[in-house]
């Protein structure tokens, strides 16, 4: 896969609802899948230094289990308070059974 690209994990690996720890190009990513495709952000929250990988999918957005903000993510925009700046949110692709992030 051309850019930068790198691989994240088998397209088989994860089931709609599940997330995977990416360390890569020094980011602490989390690669999401969710019931309408897959999704890479951050993995801290934005609020506090605490890892959304403790957290849940539901829908399209991730929730921080320390104080209940969601964030879309596909924009990593917050969805409500506390938290009220962004994480970041990376390209993602599928192709030839692999998921592929570009960490940017
Ligand atoms: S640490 Fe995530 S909402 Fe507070």
């Amino acid at each position: 896969m051309a850019g930068g690209f790198v691989p994240a994990a088998r397209e088989d690996e994860l089931q709609p609802g599940q997330m995977k720890r990416v360390v890569t190009g020094g980011k602490q990513l989390l690669l999401c899948r969710a019931e309408d495709g897959w999704y890479c952000v951050d993995e801290m929250c934005s609020h506090e230094d605490y890892s959304l990988y403790f957290g849940c999918i539901k829908g399209r957005s991730i929730k921080c289990s320390l104080h209940g903000s969601y964030f879309d993510l596909a924009t990593g925009k917050p969805l409500n308070e506390p938290a009220d700046c962004p994480i970041r949110s990376y390209p993602v692709r599928v192709a030839d059974g692999q998921v592929w992030v570009d960490p940017g």
